[in-house]
């Protein structure tokens, strides 16, 4: 019998207390590396792989306009317990704090620290066991209580940091640096988090909100070094009794797969399946878009009106066979009011003006929230309204707009704890009923994490507004967030040729092949805007099948962890620019795509880089260049794939990867090399082999024809594709015959 069975005996009965009541204490996780040692003094410290990564920062609750610290010993810590239980994540252990306030009453507090055998998480949570009064903190960026805490410590030289912060899913002000005692202001407040702290070994820790998304917030106390805190929103100025917020830290061997983990727990318990996104056709298929950096954004054809215009775009998109299967019409259509808000949303979102139509207060019949310049539907009825009467003009998507200005222009919405929820519960809960799907645009964090709760919201978008040749084609880092959360990025609209005569923006768009690439791969919404005449339609149809369906990958593109960490640490070996992965499996095979460009300095990359391929073999992968499909190269521990600074947004660097068919001489299946994703399970649905013959079913548009590529024996060839009526076709391998065929 070793210690940790006496432990578990003991400690999962009453004796627990008696074991270890008052003693300084260690709680493990899951994972051996990732232990938090806790004091009786109410202080703790988290330490992975050895090391101690975090000490914490004194608790602190505001109350009666006051606050109340550990720090200056205004906040009483009263009592220490341990106790036990299971819950809806499983086994835990916790220990809690019990603060008090003896000031106009006794108000108690209580922080608990609560671990779980089986995963490598800690939950912190604040338990307002008597709620509060007068609880807001100095500004809405503040906190109205702080717990957990950390200290920003020591030199500059241990541990990283990505910070997420800003609109578009925290990508507009994410951050990337060293945490230390010299660490500038890190994202916190309205628009703040979550944050994930890692070593140059790339063990990583994430920290964000557990539960109450729309009303957390971080802090980070100081413009240099200090401490980093969550708690409740500052505008906050009361909490019910028994109220409970609650933060989580995650850990695992990875950035990238910390973040998987992360979400995938996050998804689990709150029910968040990304598979709802292939229900939504504007995932699905190809679309035509009218957003900002779109040619027809508040601009139409010359001497036409806006009907007349989107009638010649469907005309342009019929005679060149081009398949969009749906319109997305943007704020140009509706009526305006008080800041460009929506005044009444017909002719043809909410960021609602004060001067609605659609409130009591302007004559309408439905409850707002109305203040000086914003207003805010409470009541889901309007939803309900506003969604089935669009339905009849065929709405299938709603795009919620400007979610941070609503959040942080609505006194109301900072101030009440609940009200945010509320408002997105009901616009999400009347999306349900009305079957129509959601997608956030400049969505803070918190609005993101908030998606956990509504299978309706499919996508989000994870980067600035397109311009026409600028930077935010950039979503390799928020799309990690994005894609945890089960939300499909969106990088937003794109031209596919570079010259579009008499747009209103002046610009030009020399890198539309990255556009589409990045577009494509994202796993989001495909959907350009080019003038009418000026789409470049064989190179858009590489995203695409015949019918429309975005040929899309398995898993979404996303920044390799090397890239966030020679970000922070400067001197491991990494891409300093952007080297982004993408991949799907099939057969049990995973076939990659990497995207490369935008380096200061050369490098190279291996397969153990990618983070999906461990122990390969020396011939185990193949990588073809998307421009060059015979210049095949092997992908190896020896050799890897050499980039370097003449990969720019205009010229891009991006492979192919195939796993080579176990047991066979040098053969790979390359799939459908005229796509950006030639593997997608949108084509082929299944990958077989024997020791004779390898088989892959695919599937398309009826009597669709396209090239299928492999690699046998070490000799390239590729067999036409004719789909049957039905849509699909077998492609076989024969090693006996050494050819090809592919037969409906
Ligand atoms: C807190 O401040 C507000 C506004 O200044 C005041 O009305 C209220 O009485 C104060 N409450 C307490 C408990 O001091
Ligand atoms: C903390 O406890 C001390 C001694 O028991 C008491 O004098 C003090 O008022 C308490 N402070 C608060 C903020 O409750
Ligand atoms: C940061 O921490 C280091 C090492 O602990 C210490 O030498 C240094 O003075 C600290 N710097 C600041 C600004 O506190
Ligand atoms: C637009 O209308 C103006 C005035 O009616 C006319 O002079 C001009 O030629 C028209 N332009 C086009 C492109 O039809
Ligand atoms: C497209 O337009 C051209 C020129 O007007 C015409 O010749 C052609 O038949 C059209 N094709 C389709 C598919 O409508
Ligand atoms: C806060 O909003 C909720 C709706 O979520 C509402 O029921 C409640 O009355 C509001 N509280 C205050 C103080 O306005
Ligand atoms: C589309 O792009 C390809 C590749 O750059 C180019 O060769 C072709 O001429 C373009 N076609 C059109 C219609 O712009």
């Amino acid at each position: 019998m070793d210690y940790k069975f006496v432990f578990s005996v003991l400690c999962l009965t009453t004796l627990y207390q008696l074991c270890y009541g008052l003693q300084n204490r260690k709680q493990r996780t899951s994972n051996d590396d990732f232990v938090i040692s806790i004091t009786t003094d109410g202080t703790y410290s988290i330490n992975i792989h050895g090391k101690s990564w975090l000490n914490s920062a004194p608790t602190f609750f505001n109350a009666n306009n006051k606050t109340y610290s550990a720090a200056d010993k205004t906040l009483n810590l009263t009592s220490t317990s341990a106790t036990s239980g299971t819950d809806k994540l499983g086994q835990w252990q916790s220990t809690s704090f019990d603060y008090v306030i003896n000031d106009a009453g006794k108000t108690r507090f209580t922080a608990v620290i609560k671990t779980y055998p089986s995963l490598p998480v800690i939950i912190f949570q604040q338990v307002y066991t008597d709620g509060a009064k007068w609880t807001q903190g100095k500004t809405y960026e503040d906190l109205c209580g702080g717990f957990p805490g950390f200290q920003l410590e020591g030199p500059p030289g241990l541990l990283g940091f990505l910070s997420f912060g800003g609109l578009m899913f925290g990508d507009t002000s994410k951050k990337i640096g060293l945490w230390s005692n010299a660490t500038y202001r890190l994202n916190d407040g309205i628009t703040g988090g979550p944050l994930a702290l890692f070593d140059s070994d790339g063990r990583t820790l994430v920290l964000s909100p557990f539960n109450n998304f729309m009303s957390a917030s971080f802090l980070h106390d100081a413009g240099i070094g200090g401490n980093y805190y969550g708690g409740i929103m500052g505008g906050v100025s009361s909490v019910p009794m028994g109220y409970t917020q609650e933060f989580i830290l995650y850990y695992d061997t990875g950035i990238n797969k910390a973040f998987e983990g992360w979400g995938k727990l996050m998804r689990t318990f709150y029910g968040k399946d990304p598979a709802r996104q292939q229900e939504d056709m504007t995932i699905k298929y190809l679309g035509y878009y009218t957003d900002n950096g779109a040619y027809y954004y508040y601009n139409t054809e010359k001497n036409k009106t806006y009907e007349q215009t989107m009638l010649d775009v469907r005309t342009y998109a019929n005679n060149k066979t081009i398949p969009y299967k749906y319109v997305q019409y943007d704020s140009w259509w509706y009526y305006k009011g008080v800041d460009d808000g929506v005044k009444t949303w017909e002719r043809f979102p909410y960021d609602g003006a004060s001067d609605t139509t659609y409130a009591k207060q302007n004559g309408g019949t439905y409850d707002f929230i109305v203040e000086k310049s914003k207003a805010l539907p409470v009541t889901k009825k309007f939803w309900d309204d506003l969604f089935n009467e669009a339905k009849k003009w065929g709405l299938v998507m709603y795009e919620q707009d400007w979610l941070n200005v609503e959040f942080s222009g609505v006194q109301a919405l900072l101030h009440n704890l609940t009200l945010g929820t509320t408002w997105l519960d009901q616009m999400a809960t009347a999306a349900d009923d009305a079957g129509i799907f959601i997608q956030y645009c400049m969505a803070n964090p918190r609005h993101a994490m908030q998606a956990l709760m509504y299978p309706r919201v499919t996508q989000g978008r994870v980067s600035n507004d397109y311009s026409p040749g600028d930077g935010q084609w950039s979503i390799g880092i928020s799309s990690i967030f994005a894609t945890a959360l089960g939300i499909a990025p969106f990088k937003d609209t794109f031209w596919t040729t570079e010259t579009q005569p008499g747009n209103i923006y002046k610009r030009t768009e020399p890198n539309w092949k990255l556009n589409m690439v990045v577009s494509t791969l994202s796993t989001g919404p495909v959907g350009p805007s080019d003038m009418v005449g000026a789409t470049n339609v064989s190179m858009l149809m590489k995203c695409c099948r015949s019918d429309g369906v975005i040929l899309k990958p398995q898993f979404p593109i996303r920044a390799i962890d090397a890239q966030i960490l020679q970000a922070a640490f400067n001197d491991v070996d990494g891409p300093d620019g952007e080297a982004w992965l993408s991949y799907t499996q099939v057969g049990g095979l995973r076939f990659a795509d990497i995207l490369v460009l935008n380096l200061k300095s050369p490098y190279t990359l291996y397969p153990r880089d990618t983070g999906i391929y461990d122990n390969v073999g020396l011939t185990d992968l193949y990588a073809v260049p998307y421009d060059d499909p015979f210049g095949w190269v092997t992908f190896s521990s020896l050799y890897g794939l050499q980039f370097d600074s003449r990969f720019t947004p205009s010229r891009i660097a991006f492979y192919h990867v195939s796993q080579a068919i176990p047991g066979w001489f040098e053969t790979a299946i390359l799939g459908e090399l005229d796509k950006w994703a030639p593997m997608s399970p949108q084509r082929v649905t299944s990958l077989t082999w024997t020791s004779s013959t390898v088989t892959s079913e695919l599937v398309g548009a009826p009597f669709e024809q396209f090239d299928f590529w492999y690699i046998l024996g070490s000799k390239q060839n590729a067999v036409t594709c004719k789909l049957g009526a039905t849509g699909a076709a077998t492609f076989m391998l024969d090693n006996d015959l050494g050819i090809a065929t592919c037969k409906p």
